[in-house]
């Protein structure tokens, strides 16, 4: 690199605890898009962003987002970033790290008051998960120009619209399309994540590069039964919405398993009215189906959908499918890969190529420019989960390997 000033892996570490206490509860991290948490969360990056020399805005869907101008100011950028958002009771390293780490590099960069031939943007989405409304990727479609403003109208378990949660956190829904950026400024996007598998420990390897981050479906299923008593309807005359809903998610799992590398799940299951001696009425679940291949979870996605019409027509309950998500495979541009493997060697480290199960930014980003992604250990391959574990070693080389990345990047070689 040439010179001596490199990321602070201590200071990654200590920002991922300050994010990890923006929480709904003190015991389980979970911070929501549009929350109070994520407010708090917002004001300590967007803080870190100044701090590390650049200037810093909350954007219309409520990411926050830092500019370091390049060696003249209004050059095109490399967008960095990951989401902030988590999962209930979640760890603290999925998406934080990868904002935490980016701010780190454009903090390693101010303090040696260097400027590169091109701006680099900071982002840190504001919904990447998808929890509150059930629909995913929120912040990164609004940067892509892709957001869909029919979603406004979702509500949340509360039943608040999302066109009410961003009033009440002072946007407004209506200028959502002025997040968006223009493909003309933006070179490309690179993202720093946990690998939230267990690929990289097992080769005990600290980093590794994305080859594509596989597509996703997901739908919202009602199942509508007829309540009734436990005690007096006899199991013949029964419209039980829970055992039809039991039947579906075997149903799922089976078809599912059927074929390497594609994965199906019932993450979520609400039974109404829910009580020991009321028969099921209606449930509520959720599905998830992911594959590398995208005929693949296509094939998957509507035998599970002719699989569930005969079971609840054979049960006689109403069935409701609501697709909430269709992600397509995307592929990490190949001139990307290579410059974060390049990035990688040169740190004396080998270039394992891996694909990635779980779902990102760059799955919306990459309808803007193109992607790429690093890759960095996490313990025992566990995510979405309090248990999720990274060493400051392995912070610290994936944010060195990251600065690396970002100095030698050659926006020429975009598009080539
Ligand atoms: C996001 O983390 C997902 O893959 O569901
Ligand atoms: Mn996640
Ligand atoms: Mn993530």
């Amino acid at each position: 690199m040439g010179d001596d000033i490199l990321p602070s892996a201590p200071r990654i570490w200590e920002h991922c605890e300050a994010l990890a206490r923006c929480s709904e509860r003190a015991d389980a991290l979970t911070r929501v898009f549009l929350s109070k948490e994520q407010r708090a969360a917002s004001d300590l990056v967007l803080g870190w962003m100044r701090e590390a020399g650049m200037t810093a805005k909350l954007d219309e869907i409520g990411n926050c987002v830092g500019r370091y101008e390049g060696d003249r100011p209004g050059l095109p950028c490399l967008v960095l970033g990951s989401h902030l958002d988590t999962v209930r009771d979640a760890g603290k390293y999925d998406g934080m790290l990868g904002v935490v780490a980016a701010i780190e590099c454009v903090h390693a960069l101010n303090t040696k008051g260097k400027r590169l031939p091109f701006a680099i943007e900071v982002l840190g989405f504001a919904d990447e998960e998808g929890v509150r409304f059930g629909c995913t990727l929120l912040g990164s479609r609004a940067v892509a120009g892709t957001f869909d403003p029919t979603l406004l109208e979702k509500v949340d378990h509360e039943g608040v619209s999302m066109q009410q949660a961003l009033t009440d956190f002072g946007l407004d829904p209506a200028q959502i399309a002025r997040a968006a950026h223009q493909r003309d400024d933006v070179l490309a996007y690179a993202e720093l994540h946990i690998e939230q598998g267990p690929v990289l420990e097992a080769e005990g390897l600290s980093v590794g590069v994305v080859t594509a981050i596989n597509g996703a479906n997901r739908f919202l299923i009602e199942i509508d039964g007829m309540a009734g008593h436990a005690g007096t309807v006899p199991m013949n005359l029964r419209q039980d919405a829970l055992a039809a809903a039991a039947e579906c998610v075997l149903a799922i799992e089976r078809r599912c398993a059927s074929v390497p590398e594609l994965v199906g799940t019932v993450g979520k299951l609400e039974t109404l009215p829910g009580a020991t001696n009321v028969i099921p009425g209606k449930v509520f679940f959720t599905i998830d189906i992911r594959s590398p291949r995208d005929a693949e979870r296509l094939a998957a996605a509507a035998d599970v959908e002719q699989a569930m019409q005969a079971i609840c027509a054979r049960r006689k309950v109403a069935l409701k499918i609501d697709p909430t998500h269709e992600g397509r495979t995307a592929a990490c541009a190949p001139w990307l890969r290579e410059q974060i493997g390049q990035a990688i060697a040169a740190e004396r480290l080998p270039v394992r190529e891996l694909s990635s199960g779980a779902g990102h930014d760059g799955m919306a980003l990459v309808d803007l420019t193109d992607i790429g992604m690093l890759f960095v250990r996490c313990k025992g391959g566990v995510s979405h989960n309090p248990a999720e574990a990274i060493t400051l070693e392995d912070a610290d080389t994936g944010a060195r390997v990251f600065l690396r990345f970002i100095e030698n990047f050659r926006p020429g070689d975009a598009r080539a």
